[in-house]
């Protein structure tokens, strides 16, 4: 292939100029992956490796980031985080959802949607102790909270940037997904504060998908996602919203303290709804072999599915390859397996309780757009509470509808609806999409992400 491309060696190093001229970034720079085992040829480049976020060298933080298919120059650079807290936007985000490449089999394939059409594609794992982000110090792992998790993730795009100086100035947008409504409103405000210093960020605006935005309006949602989906009985629900809600019930298992009423509201929710029912997409199947992880009964045969729901242990297989880990530039620290959600961290989740959509505010405020955006069959943090919130917080900040509920389009079909505020605040569903958008609904999701982009609101017609 590559003989019929250079017909001499000079021919060949005059590409490689070239390509090192219009990329910007060096093909001998160090994170450079020169090929994930088992890859298909690509046009583009892909880099991976650790940030030190601390003076002691201690903490360090792995990224993987994909320069954009076509033009990189041109293109905005993204910063995508994961939620849990604690799983890994590497896993998840890069390699399940809106990454260039997904795991099959022995190799990787394709993924058609890939974000990285778009935009320059950064992925982090953090805090540390999830993937392959680390602390040699692992009394640091005890007590990790969104203040030093927000931190963290500034010292370690300050620390990027000086590797990567060519996207110093780049248009900078922060996308991320449920526990994520709280870490990128709040490393977005530390940039606006650093900037006032140093004009560091040129942070264009922030996305969010199925976040946590306000404990108890996202958590307190579930119940009537359930009933309405037909998950639990009439009565159940009842209980669910007087007996023992969701905010309740959340808050006394993290006490350490569940009360005998909520564990018996609980149980009756958890055997009707049933563990062979998705709460992150409630019409997705289930991946038998996850579900059945403990006990290692596999069933081959499924019927087949346009979505891979077993993306998730392709994903643990590939990453805990020594030859993967070796072209990643990754090490284990501390750690047996990369997992997709930590296993060593010991996050605070007090945090829970704080409200981030306040944070939302000062940015909209501030002039940064925002989008929160929802997979309408996720039932974790269903879109009724996103909604809700949002218009909320229109209202709160005195914002017109600058563009009224009503359905945007995918292709010639509805992609889902959108609300828009003041030109700047803006909600979207996307339709038949799970917790993680990107995942099932990819093209609609990539419709989103180049519309939010942009700056324009969702295609109207077709
Ligand atoms: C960033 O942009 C500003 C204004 O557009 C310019 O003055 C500055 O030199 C740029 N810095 C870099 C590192 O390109
Ligand atoms: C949930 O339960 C808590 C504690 O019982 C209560 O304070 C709160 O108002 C309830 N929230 C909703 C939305 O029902
Ligand atoms: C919002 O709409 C009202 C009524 O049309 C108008 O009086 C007000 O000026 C508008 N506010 C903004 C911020 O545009």
């Amino acid at each position: 292939m590559s003989s019929l491309l250079c017909c001499s060696t000079a021919m060949c190093v005059a590409i490689f100029l070239l390509q090192l001229r219009s990329f910007g970034v060096s093909l001998s720079h160090p994170y450079r992956i020169i090929h994930l085992p088992g890859q298909p040829n690509v046009e583009f480049n892909h880099f991976s490796g650790y940030v030190n976020v601390d003076d002691k060298n201690n903490k360090a933080l792995f990224f993987y980031f994909v320069e954009a298919q076509q033009d990189s120059v041109s293109k905005p650079l993204v910063l995508w985080l994961n939620g849990g807290p604690g799983c890994s936007s590497i896993g998840v985000g890069a390699f399940s959802e809106n990454g260039p490449f997904r795991p099959k089999g022995e190799g990787l394939v394709r993924n058609q949607f890939s974000w990285n059409t778009e935009a320059n594609m950064l992925y982090l794992e953090s805090p540390i102790g999830v993937g392959f982000s680390y602390s040699t110090d692992t009394s640091s792992y005890g007590g990790v909270n969104d203040k030093i998790t927000a931190r963290d993730n500034l010292i370690f795009l300050q620390n990027w940037f000086v590797q990567f100086p060519q996207y110093r100035n780049r248009s900078l947008f922060i996308v991320g997904e449920s526990y994520a409504g709280h870490y990128v409103p709040q490393l977005a405000e530390l940039m606006l504060q650093f900037n006032k210093k140093e004009k560091l960020f040129n942070l264009k605006g922030i996305a969010l998908g199925n976040p946590v935005l306000e404990f108890s309006a996202d958590f307190n949602s579930r119940a009537e996602f359930f009933w309405s989906h037909g998950l639990i009985s009439d009565l159940t629900y009842k209980m669910f919203t007087s007996v023992c809600n969701y905010s309740r019930y959340v808050r006394e298992y993290y006490n350490g303290a569940v009360s005998p009423v909520c564990s018996s509201v609980m149980s009756q929710v958890s055997t009707e709804t049933s563990r062979f029912v998705d709460k992150y997409d409630v019409t997705l199947d289930v991946c038998i072999s996850s579900v059945f992880s403990q006990t290692k009964i596999l069933n081959p045969k499924q019927v087949t599915e346009t979505i891979d729901v077993c993306v998730e242990d392709e994903t643990v297989n590939y990453l805990n390859r020594k030859d993967v880990q070796s072209a990643l530039h990754a090490r284990l620290v501390g750690v047996q397996r990369w997992t997709p959600c930590s296993n060593v961290l010991d996050y605070d989740l007090h945090d829970l309780e704080i409200p981030t959509i306040t944070v939302v505010g000062k940015l909209v405020k501030a002039g940064i757009p925002v989008l929160v955006y929802s997979g309408d069959q996720d039932s974790v943090i269903p879109l009724t509470g996103s909604r809700t919130l949002v218009h909320q917080l229109a209202k709160e900040l005195r914002m017109n509808t600058t563009v009224p509920y009503r359905v945007w389009f995918q292709k010639q079909q509805v992609g889902g609806w959108t609300q828009v505020y003041g030109n700047i605040l803006s909600f979207a569903t996307v339709r038949g999409a799970s917790h993680e958008a990107p995942f099932s609904q990819p093209e609609r999701s990539l419709v989103l992400f180049k519309s939010f982009l942009e700056g324009r609101p969702l295609p109207e017609e077709f």
